[in-house]
């Protein structure tokens, strides 16, 4: 009469699970953009790239703002050169991209934020 069942208890999946949310980016997003306008600036299909994969998440879809600021006429406040600093080190709740993006990228994608005006 020795009831034998007493640890049923059920081993919970607990690994990995905190890891999963690395990168939340729901793959279809749905950007209003074609590539109709191309011809005027050279390298605005890379920066646009990038910031589509790096930066979209907090700066908008359209450069509005989210998490962070809006872009939208960044290069007025900003030069190509600030943008590049901000962007490689970062600023209080800007990640730094230093180690993410190559110095390239980011010059390619600041130069092409510094032009918005
Ligand atoms: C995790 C969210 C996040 C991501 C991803 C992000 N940013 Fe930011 N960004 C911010 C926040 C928040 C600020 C405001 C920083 C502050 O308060 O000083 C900011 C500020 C900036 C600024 C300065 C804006 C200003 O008005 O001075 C620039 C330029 C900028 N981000 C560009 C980028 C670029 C380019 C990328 C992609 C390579 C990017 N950010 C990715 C959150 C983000």
């Amino acid at each position: 009469m020795i009831s034998k069942l007493k640890y049923g208890s059920v081993i919970g999946v607990l690994l990995g699970v905190l890891l999963l949310s690395a990168c939340g980016n729901s793959g279809a997003v749905d950007t209003t953009n074609n590539n109709s306008t191309e011809g005027m600036s050279v390298q605005n299909g890379d920066a646009e790239m990038i910031y589509k994969k790096k930066c979209m998440s907090c700066h908008g879809t359209d450069l509005q703002g989210r998490r962070g600021p809006s872009l939208q006429n960044i290069g007025s406040r900003l030069t190509e050169e600030e943008i590049v600093d901000v962007v490689t080190n970062g600023r209080n709740e800007m990640p730094k991209f230093e180690k993410n993006i190559s110095a390239e990228d980011i010059q390619s994608v600041s130069k092409w934020l510094s032009e918005l005006k």
